[in-house]
């Protein structure tokens, strides 16, 4: 079914992105109720936790944590703020994270410090006898967020009604998405991606069919076909808000890449003029930036890659060396303490933590590892399970093909 005359909305995640932009360069930790001030949604946690000062709650976390032992494993994204990446067991990026979470059969509580689409995606992979934990339920992702099922799905009919036959189009998401989409996939031959294998996953797409559609980061989307030699005038984009995505069917027909109009917030911050800026500053200056940047700030760059690559960029380079970093101001931040020997600074002059990543705070890691303690388990993500089957599928072709 096409859809006409929709009004354009934008997803709360997306309007709450710059909640905790800050001019400082490093967020101090607070307790819960005094970073509950700032203006986002916060899920409700029971109110004696909402007091404890930081070091209360470091405390706790370690004493229960030793108290669950191997019950227990803790994941990390890069982008967690310290106090949490702390008690990760394992950190990294969501291809890592990713494989982490599938080869951890024994391990009977997965607790998932990151955002849903990830703790999602453990859920899919994981045994059902394996209970994955959010800590708190309201960290979304705004670039998920501009995917809803709905549209996808008429977005899909839609395409297939004006190229059918099965090699006409493969669908390829990135993992930033539903798990509905990725069973979308699953079931119709196409794969999830990450910004560590996004090149070799669509290359892989278009060798199977004629064209790919790529959901949901337009720029993840661009930068990797352009990578492949694909010209921008082969890729599409797809406004689900206007009829056809806003193309003409034969734009449709002649297009290689449709690109699904979403885009990460934290990302598209990042401009060639702050590069220009900081080239000026440090003539010597190394530029590495997240592939969800504009494709424009990505070629400015010198290297991009995902947060995985950024680090160990960073973490392997020589004493002494200079480098400016396009990714959240979380990881940018640990980089740089960890790396005392080099400059590492963030090309925005503004602090912008992801707000749904930061909305991790310790009281909830603390919350939910005592439910697990007490047995009255809170924040359990599922996956129903037909919707299960055909994602992990997807999410199984790129584990063979990565
Ligand atoms: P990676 O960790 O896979 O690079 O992804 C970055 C990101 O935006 C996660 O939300
Ligand atoms: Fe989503 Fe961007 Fe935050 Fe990643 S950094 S979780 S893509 S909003």
């Amino acid at each position: 079914m096409t859809i006409e005359n929709r009004v354009y909305t934008l997803p709360l995640t997306e309007i709450e992105q710059t909640a905790f932009c800050d001019t400082e360069d490093a967020l101090p930790a607070q307790s819960l109720s005094e970073e509950m001030k700032i203006n986002v949604r916060w899920q409700t946690i029971p109110p004696e936790y909402l007091h404890m000062s930081p070091e209360e709650l470091d405390v706790k976390i370690a004493d229960v944590r030793q108290k669950l032992g191997d019950k227990v494993t803790v994941l990390g994204h890069h982008y967690q703020r310290e106090e949490i990446i702390k008690y990760a067991d394992f950190q990294g990026d969501s291809f890592l994270l990713s494989k982490e979470a599938a080869d951890l059969p024994n391990v009977e509580y997965i607790v998932f410090c990151g955002v849903h689409f990830m703790a999602e995606t453990a859920c899919i992979l994981a045994e059902d006898s394996q209970t994955i934990i959010l800590p708190n339920i309201t960290a979304g992702c705004s670039m998920a967020d501009m995917a809803p099922m709905e549209d996808v799905d008429d977005a899909w009919n839609d395409i297939k009604a004006i190229i059918p036959g099965d090699n006409s189009i493969v669908p390829l998401t990135y993992m930033n998405s539903i798990a509905g989409i990725k069973a979308l996939c699953g079931r119709n031959g196409g794969a999830v991606c990450t910004s560590s294998n996004a090149k070799k996953v669509m290359s892989w797409a278009l060798e199977k069919g004629e064209r790919v559609l790529f959901l949901p980061d337009q720029h993840l989307g661009r930068n990797t076909a352009s990578d492949l030699g694909i010209p921008l005038d082969e890729m599409i984009l797809w406004n689900p808000f206007k009829t056809l995505g806003g193309n003409t069917e034969e734009q449709i027909i002649n297009s290689k890449v449709i690109l699904w109009r979403g885009h990460c917030s934290v990302h598209t911050r990042f401009t060639k003029q702050q590069i220009a800026t900081a080239r000026e500053r440090f003539p010597k200056v190394n530029v590495v930036v997240h592939p969800e940047c504009p494709k424009e700030t990505v070629e400015a760059a010198d290297m991009n890659g995902s947060t995985e690559f950024i680090k160990k960029m960073i973490n392997e380079s020589e004493p002494g060396s200079i480098w400016a970093v396009g990714t959240e101001i979380s990881l940018v931040n640990r980089l740089a303490k960890e790396n005392p020997d080099k400059t590492v600074f963030c090309l925005d002059p503004v602090s912008c933590p992801c707000s749904t990543m930061y909305r991790i705070h310790p009281a909830y890691l603390l919350w939910v590892l005592d439910s697990i303690d007490s047995g009255n388990i809170v924040n359990r993500i599922t996956v129903p399970a037909e919707i299960k089957q055909s994602a992990n599928i997807a999410l199984r072709r790129m584990l063979e093909l990565a």
